[in-house]
């Protein structure tokens, strides 16, 4: 399990229990967290899923895939260094106390 915090481009912010595996978009959804839609669920087919990840901890997590980085290039939103898909990043207990922020938009 991983404790995740979104927080929302206004600044309001949730920390939510992950479930190991499970992906921060799906946990996301099930949260009610607005700031990440999933619309493909999950698929790497929309990038509404966009989020920014604490440049702290970008080494904690498996580096992006090529399609990953494709999809990427489509978000709504400005892209950063720091620019991940929600559903490529699952659960476990080395993201710990990770905090996502999510873009001003998806779409
Ligand atoms: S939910 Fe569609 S790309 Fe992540």
């Amino acid at each position: 399990m991983a404790k995740i915090t979104y927080v929302e481009h206004s600044g309001a912010a949730k920390t939510v229990d992950v479930p190991d595996g499970w992906s921060l978009m799906q946990a996301a959804v099930a949260n009610g967290i607005s700031g990440i839609v999933g619309e493909c669920g999950g698929s790497m087919a929309c990038a509404t899923c966009h989020c920014y990840v604490e440049e702290s901890r970008l080494g904690d997590l498996p580096p992006a895939e090529a399609g990953e980085l494709e999809m990427l290039d489509m978000a709504a939103a400005e892209v950063r260094p720091t620019s991940r898909l929600a559903c490529q990043i699952h659960a476990s207990p080395k993201i710990d106390g990770l905090v996502i922020h999510m873009p001003e938009t998806q779409g």
